[in-house]
């Protein structure tokens, strides 16, 4: 039996942190499930009896006092997951506001590092704890994700950064980088023509997508003390697809060819 841990989720009622919400819960821990208060009601978490705090990634004040109320109601944090996210549309840079620039490296970049300096402050004074943040495989490639792509490349130094600055209280903090993962945010953008499913698996070595269990069993490994000794890395868990970057040249990868394509 695993001792009971206190872990917060940020970005919890959808996708990926939903998926740790689930398999943190189910190993018997306490977990706080972060979300946009219009995202508290989602039926997934009152089904399960996790309990659900409202927060704005964005807005200092909002994690602020989401941290105070978890301190005072539950007590120090053993573990943070930072899920709060957006993608975004497809567009070259004159099509791109500044508008939605900012929003998308705001939300990814900035609330990451907010929550990450907010709860991990603390966690310095605890002398424990640890933080996975969400990086992406857009995290170390060139997409025509104009501020996606910069802002988990942010994500990935954050993680690096803190790291170096927290590992002498014992503090770990590290990052999964995903790739195309089977949630309702890349559901939607396939819905709207903005992604292409059978592109987005083309360049996999897996020739699939990855499912949201399989992010969030990388995510408690490194939460766990099996990771103990792993802090500033990022993880790919992206079905190959890093790793397979260089064989389009090439005509592409096995898979993708016709007499491959298992039925
Ligand atoms: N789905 C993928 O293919 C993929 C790949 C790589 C990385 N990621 C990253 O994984 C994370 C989760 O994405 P997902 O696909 O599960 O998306 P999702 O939309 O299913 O879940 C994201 C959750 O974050 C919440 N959120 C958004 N803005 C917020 C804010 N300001 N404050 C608090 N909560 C906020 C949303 O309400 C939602 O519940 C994101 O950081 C995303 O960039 C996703």
């Amino acid at each position: 039996m695993t001792r009971q841990k206190i872990f917060a989720v940020t970005g919890g009622a959808s996708g990926i942190g939903l998926a740790v919400v689930q398999r943190l819960h189910a190993d018997g821990h306490k977990v706080i499930s972060l979300d946009l208060a219009d995202k508290t009601q989602t039926s997934a978490l009152h089904e399960l009896g996790v309990d659900i705090m409202s927060i704005d990634v964005n807005d200092e004040v909002s994690v602020r006092d989401a941290h105070a109320a978890i301190i005072k109601t539950y007590g120090a944090v053993n573990g943070l997951v930072n899920s709060a996210g957006v993608i975004q549309k497809r567009e070259t840079p004159d099509q791109l506001s500044m508008k939605d620039w900012d929003f998308v490296v705001h939300t990814n970049m900035r609330g990451t590092y907010l929550c990450c300096a907010v709860f991990g402050s603390h966690m310095v004074e605890q002398k424990m704890g640890t933080i996975v943040n969400i990086a992406s495989i857009a995290s170390t490639s060139g997409v025509p994700l104009h501020a996606y792509a910069p802002a988990k490349a942010g994500v990935l130094s954050i993680t690096q950064c803190l790291a170096g600055q927290w590992g002498h209280a014992g503090v770990r903090v590290n990052a999964v980088a995903p790739g195309y993962t089977q949630t309702p945010a890349l559901q939607a953008a396939i819905d709207r023509g903005d992604r292409d499913r059978a592109l987005l698996v083309r360049q996999a070595a897996l020739g699939r997508m990855v499912q949201t269990d399989e992010v969030a069993n990388g995510i408690v490994f490194l939460l766990s003390d099996q990771a103990s000794a792993i802090t500033g890395v990022s993880l790919p868990i992206d079905c190959g697809w890093l790793a397979s970057v260089g064989w389009e040249t090439y005509g592409g990868l096995p898979h993708t060819k016709q007499e491959n394509v298992q039925c």
